[in-house]
């Protein structure tokens, strides 16, 4: 049979009434609104219903790495659509493993086997699962505020309480210590410990970067201990100016998990770890029927490319710096807080956020917020001069 191509099924177009009610009435209601209905995207700009333009600030969650509608990404995904879209990894495939060597040209040493997922939360499973049937030992050491997802198993190493509490008890014991105090970290580690899970730079928290002097140390008591370090890179990978925001502090986990940004916004989660511990994992102890498909694979391809065309670490790296001092400069009577790493950067302000979050949709531009004080701005990272300017005469106004 031959396809026909000459026919697009668009989907209807509701009324912006209808769009909101049918989310409204049967999603399960777990997400604050932001009382905007987005369509469209390009480039750095989203736009909503009505045909309003926005500046996106936030790449949804620190996902669209390369904007909206990226022509080398279109072409990649609608390319491997019409050659294979799924693939089951009990047989190999040309695209995966494509992948699979450009992932070793970006993953720290040593970390030579790949486990390809859906998510982040199924990432950080995977870590969890292999540091456990790899210690033989089942309790976690996590730090206070930290985010690592909400399947069960995440949930047992995220801090925040009201994400836990209905669900407890949580299938996996864990210590929450404060952050960036290597000694606590130190004292939490008992016989039981399978491995320490740390953000590099806490993100849901309010982007909190670590200090290289405190992962250097956590790295040598995880050695010292003979405990397993998994770092969580899932927002931090890909935006700090570097693969990974661990990298700046020199050190390498026995573990990295990354998802967002790696194929940005086709669904995709990558958990690395080393030979050794790949080895102690039994065959079929885990998997997953979408991970790893050539759909993704190809997308992840198409946009580790680009970051290599367009020069987008640099990038960030530069417009992060640019964007900082441009924040601070505002001098505004607001703000109490401005740090970050790249295009990662936290806003703390002395009052609470909403206010500010919605002064600055009201005037065309989408930033995140994270926990009650701080903003989150996490921008694709194609952005340039122009968007940090746009950015920063719309902040002027709204921390005036
Ligand atoms: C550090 C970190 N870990 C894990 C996750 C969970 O990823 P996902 O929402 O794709 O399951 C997130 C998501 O925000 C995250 O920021």
């Amino acid at each position: 049979m031959t396809a026909t191509t000459d026919r697009i099924d668009a989907p209807a177009t509701l009324a912006s009434d209808q769009i909101t009610t049918a989310e409204r009435d049967h999603q399960v209601p777990l997400y604050a609104q932001r009382g905007l209905t987005l369509v469209r995207g390009e480039g750095a700009y989203l736009y909503d219903d009505t045909g309003r333009r926005y500046l996106d600030a936030m790449s949804n969650y620190g996902v669209a790495v390369l904007g909206h509608a990226d022509p080398v990404f279109a072409a990649a995904i609608g390319d491997q659509l019409t050659t294979l879209t799924t693939c089951h990894q009990s047989f190999a495939n040309d695209v995966r493993a494509e992948l699979l060597l450009e992932i070793q040209e970006i993953a720290p040493a040593g970390l030579t086997r790949t486990f390809l997922s859906n998510s982040g939360a199924e990432a950080v499973e995977a870590a969890l699962k292999f540091a456990i049937a790899a210690t033989g030992r089942h309790r976690l050491v996590a730090a206070r505020k930290g985010y690592h997802g909400r399947t069960l198993g995440a949930l047992s190493v995220t801090a925040e309480v009201k994400y836990r509490e209905p669900f407890e008890p949580l299938p996996i014991p864990a210590t929450h210590v404060p952050f960036a105090d290597a000694d606590a970290l130190a004292a939490a580690i008992d016989d039981e410990t399978a491995a320490v899970i740390l953000e590099p730079v806490q993100g849901e928290a309010g982007i909190f970067p670590a200090d290289d002097a405190y992962l250097q140390a956590v790295r040598a008591i995880c050695d010292e201990r003979g405990v397993l370090l998994i770092m969580d890179e899932i927002q931090s990978g890909f935006r700090t100016g570097a693969w990974w925001a661990s990298s700046h502090a020199g050190i390498t986990p026995d573990i990295l998990v990354t998802a967002k940004a790696l194929a940005n916004g086709f669904p995709i989660g990558l958990t690395l770890t080393t030979e050794a511990i790949s080895g102690k994992i039994p065959s079929g102890a885990h998997g997953s029927t979408f991970g790893g498909n050539p759909l993704a694979a190809r997308a992840a391809l198409a946009t580790l490319s680009q970051f290599r065309d367009l020069d987008l670490l640099a990038r960030s790296a530069a417009l992060g710096d640019e964007l900082m001092a441009g924040l601070r400069g505002l001098n505004s009577p607001k703000v109490r807080d401005i740090r970050g790493r790249g295009l990662m950067i936290g806003v703390e302000l002395k009052q609470r956020v909403t206010p500010t979050l919605k002064g600055l949709q009201e005037r065309g531009v989408l930033v995140l917020p994270a926990g009650p004080l701080t903003f989150r701005l996490l921008p694709p990272l194609i952005w340039e001069r122009q968007q940090v300017d746009e950015l920063l005469d719309a902040m002027g106004e709204v921390l005036a």
